[in-house]
């Protein structure tokens, strides 16, 4: 079942006029939340996410954040998957075309609900192979905007070279994925960049952070050069579908050195064990009604 502008129905029953601004512009933003048997993963962060990014856009949140609670709890309660991914959007509506907002469109909501896809054991194990291509988008990437060209554009360039996702550099400093934030391990003190209008804010980056302050883990949030990107001891992405996943292999060459090269290091398996238990606490509180 998804939900469009207040009602319920089966995905292939839901239409969109041609004239909505998110077909003819992408002028609208959303969300992607995981739910673990039948708990919204930090949902209120992600709702409070969702009012930035619509007021980065000017797009009236056409709900509260308890109605929009109760939204997301409800698709997950319609949808029979123990895990799944909800995924919602709000365009600026349907007018025509005029790249001016216009005066009186409603918001067009959108969402559905997908079983949760999350990294095989086998790359979770082994790590994943990543390209770095020149981020170019544009500079209000901590707004989560449907208008995705650029990421796409970015990803394919890295699935044409074999591997799972893009690590942006941007004059010559690290900025995320094409679908994920990055984190660098150097000498044993893990480095992110900061929030900033180059990368969206993470989710995940928020909980990897918590979790590594929580038990000590050195951690530093800071600019991280090409050059630390390429030497690094260890490389992670973060995403609310790839959880904390180690990288092995950068443009081709091993990430990391002497024994551990290529393979995922002490710290991705710390985090990665922190982040599941976290999880399983998560889902152990009482599902709300
Ligand atoms: N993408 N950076 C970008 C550009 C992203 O698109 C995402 C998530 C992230 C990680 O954010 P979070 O931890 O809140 O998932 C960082 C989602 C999963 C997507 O577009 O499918």
């Amino acid at each position: 079942m998804i939900y469009l502008n207040g009602e319920w129905m089966p995905i292939d029953q839901a239409r969109i006029p041609v004239l909505d601004r998110g077909f003819i512009f992408g002028d609208g933003v959303y969300e992607v939340i995981p739910s673990y048997s039948g708990h919204p993963f930090r949902l209120r962060e992600h709702l409070v996410r969702l009012q930035s990014s619509l007021d980065g856009v000017r797009i009236v949140n056409p709900y509260g954040l308890d109605r929009w609670e109760e939204l997301v709890r409800e698709i997950v309660a319609k949808n029979p998957w123990e895990d799944q991914g909800v995924y919602l959007q709000v365009t600026r509506g349907v007018a025509p075309r005029d790249h001016a907002f216009p005066k009186d469109a409603k918001p067009t909501v959108f969402m559905m609900s997908n079983p949760l896809v999350t990294p095989p054991q086998s790359q979770r194990e082994k790590g994943v192979a990543v390209v770095t291509v020149a981020d170019n988008r544009w500079l209000r990437c901590d707004i989560k905007s449907v208008s995705l060209l650029a990421n796409c554009l970015l990803r394919q360039a890295a699935v044409d070279e074999g591997a799972v996702e893009s690590v942006l550099l941007r004059d010559g400093m690290l900025t995320e994925g094409s679908a994920s934030n990055i984190f660098v391990v150097r000498d044993g003190v893990i480095v992110t960049p900061p929030k900033t209008n180059f990368i969206l804010p993470g989710i995940t980056y928020d909980v990897v952070i918590e979790l590594a302050r929580a038990n000590g883990l050195p951690l530093e949030i800071r600019q991280v050069s090409e050059a630390e990107v390429r030497s690094a001891d260890e490389l992670w992405m973060t995403s609310s579908t790839k959880e904390v996943l180690p990288i092995s292999t950068l443009d081709g060459k091993p990430v990391g050195h002497g024994d551990n090269a290529g393979k995922p290091g002490p710290l991705a398996a710390r985090m990665n064990q922190l982040y599941q238990d976290y999880k399983r606490t998560v889902m152990r509180a009482p599902v709300k009604a």
